[in-house]
């Protein structure tokens, strides 16, 4: 086994990337992986070391590239193979870690080994799928059982000409594959292989908790929904063949190879079962992320709610990123840390305050940046970028799990105004709008229109043109507070230090400290857009990072104002 004793991704900072939103090198309107490498300088000056790219390969693009047709080539809207190779060499040349997002609970309909599976029922590749006989009532065809899949549809679709179907999780254009299956399971590691050797870093493991499947299909007993579906994880999300599966990916694959691991791990996954997965000493890959910290502030599957109904629950955030630190701190090298991905709405806009863009800005990364684990930024955090302004519901349809998400809204009868709201506000669509380069048209993203709708807050300053120039933007306090974050004393506070919540039943501050050595790391964040008192019985010798100018302190209360944070470092007292 190559070695990993340095951990060293404990002091990196990861940047994720969606491919067709960060630059169009080329000109027609998609992000591009050529558009990546020339950001690379700029990439670099974050701090960030570590890269996690959205999926690239050959693709119908259903799923924007999770669908994917060909794991071994470069989908030619992204560029080349070469242009990829070329990426792994310029990331390297600066110190930055690439991880590739490893799509391997289904393919899409178009690949070969599904084709293969169509047209030969007997055949192997056949095995490499779900295919159940469909249930038949009174002479009409209904799916195997009553599972729901995650994007809104049942889990199964009818092969035409056939009493057949095949499962689903997500979009209808990706069969689930079959991980029981010996040679399926080669298939994959063999993909890993080819990637490792061409020198990637490691992977970041799609829906990974879904690699296994309750193989009985009996229907699920849940409540079911009005269309007589339920979505049941319980049938097929973190069940006990994954861990074995992944035990067998390591042994084969990963322990061959000095890379890092990082799981998608949806489903509900509990941070004890999480360490099935990233124990250090018995489990199989390095980090989980998990999505428990993505909606504490009830916008979850909220349509029937208001907008003024949305509000963050920092007691849950406090509730959620604790117990999974205290769960993993003694089994794991480290835990992923972020607010916002491509599967999400911006984090500006779930926990901070278009109106308070640069303090709420600012704020989230701090209260990020300084938890114990990885953190991760998406791309866009550290310019302010936020939800899209969208009037329409077509505007979704560009990401199937919104469209379907409207239609299935609108068959219970909802109004185009509820589902526009409730997507401007929880759709992931709002996560994967182009990169803010400048003040030019398009956001100086792309020469020509874009395929998906640039935000036009790029006008008002939301582009890093305008963050360079401004010395109190949240890009240069992003670097900041990145260089601090990677300063060895601090990196040793966070890891070897004491961890605690200050004040932890204070429902509008997030503070926490780390004790080390007679020393103190405080951490305090405002989440509300008011004046909050608060009670810091800390020393605060030295203000290491703050996003106000001065601050009012006396007999241990501070007076925090709209999304003020400070991170402060001081000697214990007596
Ligand atoms: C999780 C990915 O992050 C998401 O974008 C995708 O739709 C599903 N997995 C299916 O691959």
């Amino acid at each position: 086994m190559m070695h990993k004793e340095d951990f060293w991704w404990r002091n990196s900072i990861g940047y994720v990337i969606y491919p067709s939103a960060y630059y169009d090198f080329n000109g027609d309107g998609v992000g591009d992986l050529r558009g990546i490498v020339s950001k690379l300088d700029y990439i670099a000056s974050l701090g960030v070391d570590l890269l996690w790219i959205c999926p690239f390969f050959d693709s119908p693009m259903d799923d924007n590239g999770y669908d994917v047709r060909d794991y071994y080539h470069v989908n030619p809207l992204f560029g080349s193979d070469e242009d990829f190779r070329l990426l792994i060499k310029e990331a390297h040349a600066r110190g930055i870690r690439l991880l590739v997002d490893f799509v391997l609970n289904h393919t899409s309909d178009e690949h070969p080994l599904f084709q293969m599976a169509l047209r030969h029922p007997k055949g192997k590749e056949a095995g490499y799928y779900y295919i159940r006989k469909g249930r038949r009532r009174k002479g009409k065809l209904y799916p195997p059982n009553n599972w729901k899949g995650y994007f809104s549809t049942s889990a199964w679709k009818r092969i035409e000409g056939t009493d057949k179907f095949y499962l689903h999780l997500f979009s209808e254009k990706m069969p689930d594959v079959n991980w029981e299956n010996k040679d399926l399971r080669q298939y994959y590691y063999n993909v890993a292989r080819y990637y490792l050797d061409l020198g990637v870093d490691g992977f970041r493991l799609d829906a990974v908790s879904h690699l296994g499947k309750d193989q009985s299909f009996g229907d699920s007993e849940l409540p079911l929904d009005e269309d007589g579906m339920v979505l049941d994880s319980s049938k097929f999300a973190n069940r006990e063949e994954v861990f074995s599966y992944l035990r067998e990916f390591r042994e084969e694959v990963l322990d061959h190879y000095d890379c890092l691991t990082v799981a998608e791990a949806g489903g509900c996954l509990s941070p004890e079962d999480s360490l099935k997965m990233s124990d250090k000493e018995k489990g199989s890959i390095d980090m989980v992320f998990n999505f428990d910290c993505c909606w504490c502030n009830g916008a979850y599957g909220s349509i029937d709610k208001n907008d003024n109904e949305i509000h963050t629950d920092v007691l849950a955030l406090k509730r959620n990123f604790k117990r999974w630190y205290l769960a993993t701190k003694d089994h794991v090298s480290s835990l992923p840390l972020y607010w916002c991905n491509h599967d999400h709405p911006r984090a500006l806009s779930q926990y901070g305050d278009i109106n308070f863009r640069k303090e709420s800005g600012k704020m989230l990364i701090t209260c990020l940046l300084f938890q114990y684990g990885t953190p991760f930024l998406y791309y866009g955090e550290e310019i302010g970028m936020s939800n899209v302004t969208y009037k329409s519901i077509r505007d979704f349809d560009i990401d199937i799990s919104a469209k379907n998400a409207s239609a299935y809204f609108k068959k219970l009868g909802y109004k185009d105004d509820r589902i526009l709201s409730f997507l401007c506000r929880t759709s992931r669509v709002n996560g994967r709008q182009p990169m803010q380069w400048g003040k030019k048209r398009y956001a100086s993203f792309s020469k020509v229109s874009p395929k998906t709708k640039v935000n036009p807050n790029y006008k008002d300053g939301v582009n890093v043109e305008d963050n360079e120039k401004d010395p109190s933007s949240i890009l240069h306090y992003e670097r900041k507070a990145a260089a601090i974050r990677k300063d060895p004393d601090i990196h040793k506070m966070i890891f070897e230090g004491r961890f605690a919540y200050i004040d932890e039943a204070n429902y509008d501050v997030f503070a926490y400290c780390y004790f080390h050595k007679g020393e103190i790391l405080s951490v305090v964040c405002n989440f509300r857009s008011r004046n909050i008192e608060f009670y810091l019985p800390n020393p605060m010798d030295e203000v290491l990072l703050h996003n106000y100018d001065g601050y009012s302190y006396a007999k241990d209360r501070l007076i925090l104002r709209p999304f003020e944070c400070l991170v402060v470092k001081g000697k214990r007292h007596g």
